[in-house]
Formats: C-alpha cells, structure tokens, sequence
C-alpha cells in the first residue's frame, strides 16, 4: 500500500521501452525455448532416435531404475515433452501415478496421444506446468524426474527449490541430462558431433536449423557432473549420486530431500 505521509511519487518523463537484450548462444530463455519446442514438437521423436541412434530409450530406463519406484509410488515427471520417460516409469517402474508436465502444449499433445496405448495399472495424466513454478501442493510425489529439461530452464535453482517443496521428505529427484565426457578425445569427438551433424539432422527435419544450434551451445554451457551436483546440494538436497551413461555423454543425477 502507498505511504499516505510520504512522499507525492515523482512522474517520470516517459522512456522509449528498451528492445529485449538478445539471449547469448546456449542461453535458456523461456520465450526461445517455448518458440524451439512448439516448433519442432511433431519432428521431436524423430530426430531423438536418429541423434541418439535409439540409444536414448536405454538412458530413459536407467533413469527408471534409479528412481526405484514402488507399487504406491506417487511420481512427477517434469518437462516430459512427449512423454517417453513419462510411459517408460508407468510401464517399467509400475508406480501407482505419473504425472507428467510440460510448458509447451503442443509437445503433451503427442505424449497424450502416445498415453492411449498404454493399459497398465498406472494413473498416468499430463497437464500444462512451467517446471520453475509448480501448481502441486507441498510434499505431495515421492519421486520427481526430469529427462533433458533441466538445461532448458533459465533459473534452475528454482526448479530445484520447487521439487525439493514438492517432494516427500526421503523423495528423489532423478536428473537425466546431457554432460561431459572425461576422456578427451571421446569428448572432441562428441562435441564435434554435436556441432555438425545434430544441427544438419535437426535442419533436415525441421528445415530450423538454428533450433539445433542452440542445443549444441546448451549442452556446451551446461554444468558437468560434479558442479550439477553442487547445485543441487545447495538447494537443501543431500546424498547425491551420480552415473555416468555413453562415457559421460549423459548422466543421471540422483538427489534425495
Ligand atoms: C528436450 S525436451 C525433453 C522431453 C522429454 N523429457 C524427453 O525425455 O524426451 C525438453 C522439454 O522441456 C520443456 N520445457 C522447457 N522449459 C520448461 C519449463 N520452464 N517448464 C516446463 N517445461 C519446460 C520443453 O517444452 C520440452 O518439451
């Protein structure tokens, strides 16, 4: 409320509003990152088996496995994109819920119409939620999962605020995301990869070959394992693991709250 004793505000000559600063290369921004996804939602799957050459869907499981469910499980899934880790924790974990959310529409679209095969015993339901602000109550998942989202947030620290008040305290959170490689010429060799042909695949497919340079320049900004993993204990997380996956191409990061 305004201080009726104080001082009258002082008007201020109107200012010309300053043009958006553009975001540096691997740069998060929600708006660039809505824009990517929204954009290459419907070639989304596509270009992951063939970057990946399938060997994401064996990430995806692994990243099951460290989050060790139970039959009463009750699980978060953030980012879930189309849904593939989503599906993989309903049919390999056989938890008792998975909710899976995403800030862009049309990439849950294609996880909804991928979720209408699935007949297991699973609650699954996907709804439209931005990972640095969740709309769940306090203490409300026993496990939260993130495949490949986390580098795409602008203010990661926000996220890990938010699933540490979501989790049930002794929760997990399961972090898959790309790292870095510690032997040096299978590092070269993928950040030339990563360089290259993803942008040339991407563009292809999308014909937005700028879409894929900017996730050449995410995964080369992003944190390596250690300094994730400091990240998430100064959130208030504790026994925090790590493991390497494709010689640290990826890595799944477990913290617990
Ligand atoms: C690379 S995709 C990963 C999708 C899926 N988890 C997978 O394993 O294939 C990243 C997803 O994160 C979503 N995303 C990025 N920033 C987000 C935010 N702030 N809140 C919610 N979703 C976000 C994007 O819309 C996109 O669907």
């Amino acid at each position: 409320m305004p201080d009726p004793i104080g001082p009258a505000p002082v008007s201020k000559p109107a200012e010309a509003p300053s043009p958006a600063p553009t975001p540096a290369p691997g740069e998060p921004t929600s708006e660039r990152v809505r824009g990517i996804f929204s954009l290459i939602a419907r070639r989304y799957d596509v270009f992951n088996a063939l970057s990946s050459f399938g060997i994401d869907r064996l990430w995806r499981r692994d990243a099951v496995a460290a989050a060790r469910l139970t039959r009463t499980s009750r699980v978060l899934d953030l980012c879930a994109g189309t849904g593939d880790l989503s599906l993989a924790l309903a049919r390999l974990g056989r938890p008792a819920a998975v909710v899976g959310t995403d800030f862009v529409p049309e990439m849950l679209e294609i996880a909804t119409r991928k979720a209408r095969a699935y007949k297991g015993r699973t609650t699954l339901a996907f709804e439209v939620a931005d990972a640095q602000d969740l709309p769940f109550p306090d203490a409300s998942f026993d496990v939260v999962t993130v495949a490949f989202g986390v580098r795409n947030l602008p203010d990661r620290r926000a996220n890990f605020a938010e699933v540490y008040r979501v989790l049930k305290p002794g929760g997990r959170y399961v972090v898959l995301e790309f790292s870095r490689p510690g032997f040096a010429p299978w590092r070269w060799l993928y950040h030339a990869y990563l360089r290259f042909v993803i942008p040339a695949i991407g563009g292809l497919l999308t014909r937005d070959r700028g879409s894929f340079v900017y996730l050449n320049d995410s995964i080369r900004s992003f944190p390596d394992q250690g300094a994730l993993a400091a990240e998430l204990r100064q959130t208030g997380f504790s026994a925090i693991s790590w493991e390497d996956r494709t010689g640290g191409v990826v890595a799944i990061h477990v913290a617990v709250k």
